[in-house]
């Protein structure tokens, strides 16, 4: 019987415990090499099946192709990889895990746990419309796309940062269905996942407000171009906020770019924390339960395990400590900005003189001076609120380091 013909039962495998960790580990190709007694287990075969098949043995058929699509995407890039994965046993039944897949030497290893946070049930409306889409013949990169945009649509800055969050969630759920310690740093992570929320806002409302007022220079220009009187004074004026806009823009842009790297840093850092705890929980488990099978070494198959670990660890270690200075960093961006914008305000004053110095139908230049007011007020507030978040992230990353 092929993979394709067995049978699709509706029904969970009964057998899988919270406490239990599955773990598997493949060549480059994603042909199993190893793997614990819970993977055997849940999977239903024989080892001897097992070692040497591909791992799409497992396969259910109502993974979309998207999501594979997408965690080779990112395995081959030389990142570690997290996501809900739903697989069919030998005998047709399913069972849901959330997998944190590492490149190793020589391929991959994955270690899972079993989903009990309450994100599975948006995963799995997901994942029946990416189904429904490829059966329609969207192809698996553009549903890998689609994946992404729809964690993006839940809130998440992007994939990466649906799986930190997600394994943290997991993580957490686990340890507390078990009554085991919850490492502090994930609620940490988790707090400063809503500083870094706060953030992207603001920074995306900076943004639209500069939007607004883009075309004011070239506004002016054209309107002191109308002028009888005071056109040489007004074109300085316009050709100045010109110079003005082009630095805020800058700056803006600048401040985008090193939210980026935070955001980059945090997501980074929090799947290394948790991780390395899954790894450091599944080597113990390993150690104790398996023996050494004919087809692996049980101390080589350790060393790769802690190799991965380590991976992880350094991760945490790095975004901890790293995560500090990108918040000064960030900072000091929005602290220059709001230098900048001070001189908007100059600009403003002057608008104000040299329109009621004309004695002329002015009201044109009135609405771009009201504008450019509307504009500073905004942002001096989003910059106050910017520098409310980063006050919350730096006592976070403190935090952190601490823990
Ligand atoms: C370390 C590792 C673990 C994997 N674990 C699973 C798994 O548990 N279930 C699964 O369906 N695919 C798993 N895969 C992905 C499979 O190799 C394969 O890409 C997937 O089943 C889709 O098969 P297809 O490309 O033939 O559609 C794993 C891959 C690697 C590298």
């Amino acid at each position: 019987m092929t993979r394709e013909d067995r049978p699709v039962i509706d029904e969970p495998v009964a057998d899988f415990a919270i406490e239990e960790l599955f773990l598997s580990r493949t060549d480059e190709r994603g042909v199993i090499q190893s793997g614990n007694s819970v993977f055997a287990r849940l999977a239903g075969y024989e080892w001897k099946e097992l070692i040497g098949a591909p791992h799409r043995l497992i396969r259910h058929p109502d993974m979309p192709k998207g999501v594979f699509h997408l965690m080779w995407e990112t395995l081959k890039a030389g990142h570690s990889f997290g996501g809900y994965v739903k697989n069919r046993s030998k005998d047709g039944r399913y069972y849901w895990v959330f997998a944190v897949v590492v490149p190793v030497e020589g391929g991959y290893l994955s270690v899972r746990l079993k989903p009990s946070a309450g994100v599975l049930d948006e995963v799995v409306k997901l994942y029946r419309r990416q189904g429904k889409a490829e059966a329609g013949g969207m192809t698996p990169e553009d549903s890998a796309k689609a994946v992404v945009q729809a964690v993006r649509d839940m809130g998440f800055w992007d994939y990466s940062a649906f799986m930190g969050y997600a394994l943290g969630m997991e993580f957490t759920a686990r340890a507390e269905a078990m009554g085991s310690f919850v490492p502090p740093g994930v609620r940490q992570f988790h707090e400063m996942g809503d500083h870094l929320g706060e953030l992207m806002k603001e920074v995306k409302q900076v943004q639209d407000s500069f939007g607004r007022i883009r075309n004011s220079p070239a506004n002016l220009i054209i309107l002191g171009s109308r002028l009888q009187t005071n056109r040489e004074a007004m074109k300085v004026v316009a050709q100045n906020y010109g110079l003005l806009a082009e630095e805020l823009l800058r700056a803006i842009s600048e401040l985008a770019e090193g939210l980026e790297v935070l955001l980059n840093t945090a997501f980074d850092g929090r799947m290394g924390y948790c991780a390395s705890f899954l790894y450091r929980e599944a080597i113990e488990q390993f150690r104790l339960t398996e023996p050494n099978r004919e087809t692996w070494g049980h101390e080589k198959e350790v060393e790769i395990l802690v190799a991965a670990l380590k991976r992880f660890s350094d991760a945490a270690i790095g975004g901890c400590s790293q995560i500090g200075s990108e918040v000064g960093r960030f900072t000091n961006l929005a602290n220059q900005l709001r230098r900048q914008v001070s001189g908007l305000a100059v600009t403003r004053v002057i608008c104000r003189i040299e329109t009621a110095a004309i004695r002329e139908e002015t009201s044109g230049i009135d609405d771009v001076a009201e504008q450019l007011a509307i504009f500073q007020g905004e942002l001096e507030q989003s910059l106050d609120r910017i520098n409310l978040a980063c006050q919350g992230l730096g006592t976070r990353a403190d935090r952190l380091r601490a823990a």
